[in-house]
């Protein structure tokens, strides 16, 4: 089987580690990169998850790489077609993701930096947090074109509006279609008009207040879970959502999936980074693709797209 490029993941805490399991499990990459700041954590992450590969059967391999503030070690990445930033602090539980925003805007533009020098052709996943921002943070820091960098969160918020959906009627969930649009936090827009079981609208199985109530459970799915850990956010969905689109840039399957990408005038929005749905590819964000949304939807996706605008334009001081 033919394995193709080079795949760094910035960051090996669980995020970070269980994202790197699952590109190199994919068994499609020669190789996944790990990085950490934690002296000695991504070397010995590699090698135990290389020894799995005997088990699992999969030949990608993975190379663990300690790097400092000041930009050693970086060299391990260079010639990546990807790089997933995943580095940062997660929430605790009572935080918002926004406040993050400080100390991960620090981190992320350190991270960028140096993945500017090392890969400069690399296409950027960021899912470090407050997601919208540290994404807009990102694209600034590394001067890449903004097809190049996106964010991870619409696959993760439209995984979980999927779950409660199916778990809530009883079904599979290949069953259950859903969307989630805006941000990765208060503003997020599940789209609950393009929902479907087995093709049939949502609203034609469930009340209006019963959908209201998975919209709710959806747009805080993130705080129910770090409310249950305690000591971090969650990372089997996350990790599966970024490994997708990591999976769609080297494939270069036009899969069309939700992302934080820059609109330049879909939905009569410009210039923000924002949760849309898009066709990843090689290159990148291909193209943003517009959805027919009602009208208190797209009302919604454009009081998420000024709240992200308003908190992207502080991050180029942070
Ligand atoms: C979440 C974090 C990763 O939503 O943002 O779980």
């Amino acid at each position: 089987m033919a394995r193709n490029g080079k795949v760094t993941v910035v960051g090996a805490g669980f995020y970070g580690s269980t994202t790197a399991l699952r590109l190199a499990e994919y068994d499609i990459f020669e190789t996944v990169v790990l990085t950490d700041i934690v002296e000695g954590k991504p070397e010995g992450i590699a090698l135990d998850i290389n020894q799995s590969r005997s088990i699992e059967g999969f030949e990608t391999k993975v190379i663990g790489q300690t790097t400092t503030a000041d930009g050693k070690g970086y060299e391990a990445i260079s010639g990546s077609d990807v790089v997933v930033i995943t580095a940062g602090l997660p929430r605790k539980p009572g935080m918002s993701r926004m406040d993050l925003i400080g100390v991960n805007a620090g981190i992320v533009r350190g991270v960028a930096e140096n993945v500017a020098k090392h890969a400069p052709n690399a296409v950027v996943i960021v899912v470090s947090n407050p997601l919208d921002e540290m994404t807009a943070l990102a694209q600034i820091a590394t001067k890449f074109p903004h097809n190049r960098v996106m964010g991870q969160a619409g696959m993760l918020d439209t995984a979980r509006f999927t779950h409660f959906v199916a778990e809530k009627l009883g079904v599979e969930v290949s069953r259950v279609a859903t969307l989630t649009l805006g941000s990765h936090g208060e503003t997020m827009v599940p789209v609950p008009s393009r929902c479907t079981v087995d093709g049939k609208p949502l609203s034609s199985m469930l009340s209006a207040s019963d959908i209201a109530e998975l919209v709710d459970r959806t747009r805080n799915g993130g705080a129910e879970i770090v409310a249950l850990l305690k000591t971090g956010s969650a990372y089997y969905a996350p990790s599966a959502a970024a490994a997708r689109m990591a999976k769609a840039v080297i494939e270069d399957s036009g899969a069309v999936m939700p992302v934080c990408a820059w609109v330049t005038g879909q939905y009569g929005i410009s210039d923000v980074y924002l949760g849309v749905e898009a066709e990843i590819g090689r290159s990148g964000v291909k193209k943003v693709v517009e959805t027919a949304l009602d009208g208190a939807e797209l009302d919604a996706l454009k009081v998420a797209a000024e709240a992200v605008r308003s908190k992207q334009a502080d991050v180029k001081d942070l």
